[in-house]
């Protein structure tokens, strides 16, 4: 199985790139690919860049050049719920694009083919399970003591559920709070996923979304985001996407 794996940015995916065998890296327009094998297993690395279009770009190129059986996305989000804290990780089993807004054509009968009015995708059972074992075993090393620095700042407490996809940094209680009174079922919010998922789904690709919560999508969000970005978040998401290749 060759997999797609893919970070908005440098800090959430990068040092990854160490591990790669048999090293190959190719120039598709702005971005850069990095294929070769962890642990025997095929790997294309890519950094997406921020927002839908970016990643669904990624996700295309990915899918169509490389032919790559399975997308993976892993990095930060802003909670929004609260008993999601700082360090805990979440799960995708559903992915939903919450700016899309389409009350105003309510009534407009059935548009055809239906694929035009689909925000919301289920993540496939097998795909999230890869996911969560991954995660899993992250935390099982992290209380086993093999990451010392980190466990000194987190507990992380894993979570399964709805992530929420936009083209906004959330950062005000107002922006938050519009978010939840929305889609009341989101765990959390980040600027690509449901992107991804919609390439994958149309393209019938499974792919999974891993996001660590490095901010509460709050008022505070920036500062907390950036600390989170530059302290910690290379050490958790690395660690996350090596395990995916054990
Ligand atoms: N990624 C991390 N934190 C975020 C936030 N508050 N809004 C959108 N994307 C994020």
């Amino acid at each position: 199985m060759k997999t797609g794996l893919i970070g908005a940015m440098r800090e959430e995916i990068q040092l990854l790139e160490h591990d790669i065998e048999n090293l190959k890296v190719h120039e598709y327009g702005v971005r850069k690919f990095y294929e070769g094998t962890i642990g025997g297993k095929e790997v294309v690395m890519v950094l997406s860049g921020w927002g839908k279009v970016a990643a669904a770009s990624t996700a295309t190129t990915l899918i169509n050049l490389f032919q790559v059986d399975q997308l993976v996305f892993i990095g930060l989000a802003g909670s929004l719920m609260e008993n999601l804290r700082i360090g805990d990780i979440v799960v995708a089993d559903k992915l939903i694009q919450h700016d899309v807004d389409l009350t105003r054509l309510d009534g407009l009968g059935t548009i055809n083919p239906p694929f035009y009015k689909k925000f919301k995708f289920p993540v496939r059972k097998g795909a999230q399970k890869r996911a969560l074992e991954a995660v899993k075993q992250f935390t099982y090393n992290l209380h086993g003591g093999q990451y010392p620095e980190i466990n000194a700042k987190y507990q992380p407490t894993i979570h399964i559920g709805a992530i929420g996809t936009g083209d906004q940094f959330v950062a005000s209680r107002k922006g938050k709070d519009k978010i939840v009174d929305k889609h009341p079922e989101l765990f959390c919010t980040e600027m690509e996923g449901a992107a991804i998922a919609q390439v994958a789904a149309d393209y019938r690709v499974p792919c999974t979304v891993i996001r660590i919560i490095s901010d509460n999508a709050d008022d505070d969000a920036h500062a907390s985001f950036e600390r989170f970005l530059f302290e910690d978040i290379s050490k958790i998401s690395v660690e996350i996407a090596r395990l995916m290749f054990v």
